[in-house]
């Protein structure tokens, strides 16, 4: 792990516990889960990143954060949900497909006792989503009235196919606060949207294709009318926003499997790029 990383997650850990242990724990926590789920952004360290904080809009965010409650969305190990904690949030909460990566959460920042009715497992696309999300919600709060104020999106809508995304944005847009409740987060991007085809040549393994052909990238231009027809009063999505982590010292190429290079090398053919997105709920 290098010292960006030591440094980004330091501020979740007390002073007791010394740099050497945080880059120790980290080595631990990521063998664990690519022993489970082999995923680039975990072999390439870019899980104890936040990104959310590199979002030119994430001051909207922390503008009157110490009333907000949150719900990191695909959550994988709630990094980001703790940064927002620590940055002051009413509540925190966070969902993921795997609970691998929740009870990883858990290890990595030893607060089980403290977090756990806090991180759950979720899945997006059964039929149940809102309702469950709710449900978890106003166990902990029920003061919130089943409505988040901010819904955060790290990185997951471009692992999703066209109708996916749509799901998801609406499914979210639904959980948030009418008039007020803020979505944000960032997602690979292309200039002119369309699926993450991947070159012939280029393709070693037929599920590695299928799985890139099956994904959509938004522009910016798209993903804002996406998010105006859900209806949100506010809508932006753009790539000026600094949010490409460029490969850190603790992307060592020579540990990634030849179909983790290929996904990186691909991707990047097709000129993606990383975009930030914010949008505000509209009025009911
Ligand atoms: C690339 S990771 C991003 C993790 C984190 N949000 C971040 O910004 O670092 C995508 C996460 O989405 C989760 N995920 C994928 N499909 C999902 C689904 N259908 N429902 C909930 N979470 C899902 C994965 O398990 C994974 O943890």
């Amino acid at each position: 792990m290098d010292s960006l990383a030591q440094i980004s997650l330091r501020p979740l850990f007390p002073a007791s516990v010394s740099d050497s242990e945080i880059a120790q724990k980290v080595e631990t926590i990521r063998s664990k889960a690519l022993a489970v789920h082999n995923y680039p952004c975990i072999a390439n360290y870019r899980f104890v990143y936040s990104r959310a904080k590199r979002n030119q809009w994430y001051p909207q965010v922390l503008d009157g954060i110490a009333n907000k409650v949150i719900l990191d969305a695909g959550c994988c190990m709630g990094v980001e949900a703790r940064h927002m904690m620590r940055d002051g949030a009413k509540l925190v909460m966070g969902f993921d497909l795997a609970e691998t990566f929740i009870d990883l959460g858990f290890e990595l920042f030893g607060d089980r006792a403290q977090s756990e009715n806090k991180f759950f497992t979720a899945d997006f696309f059964t039929d149940d989503f809102e309702d469950r999300v709710r449900a978890r919600l106003n166990a902990v709060d029920p003061s919130s009235g089943g409505y988040f104020d901010v819904i955060f999106l790290g990185s997951v809508l471009h692992l999703m196919n066209q109708a996916q995304v749509a799901t998801i944005l609406t499914r979210v847009s639904r959980l948030v606060r009418p008039g007020t409740g803020q979505i944000i987060g960032h997602t690979l991007g292309l200039p002119v949207p369309g699926p993450l085809v991947t070159p012939e040549a280029r393709v070693r393994s037929e599920a590695l294709a299928q799985r890139a052909g099956d994904r959509y990238l938004h522009s910016p231009a798209s993903l804002e009318a996406l998010l105006r027809s859900l209806p949100c009063s506010e809508a932006h999505a753009d790539f000026s926003a600094p949010l490409d982590m460029a490969m850190t010292a603790g992307a060592r190429p020579d540990q990634m499997s030849p179909e983790q290079i290929l996904v990186e090398g691909f991707i990047k053919t097709r000129g993606s790029r990383m975009m930030g997105f914010y949008a505000v709920r509209a009025a009911v």
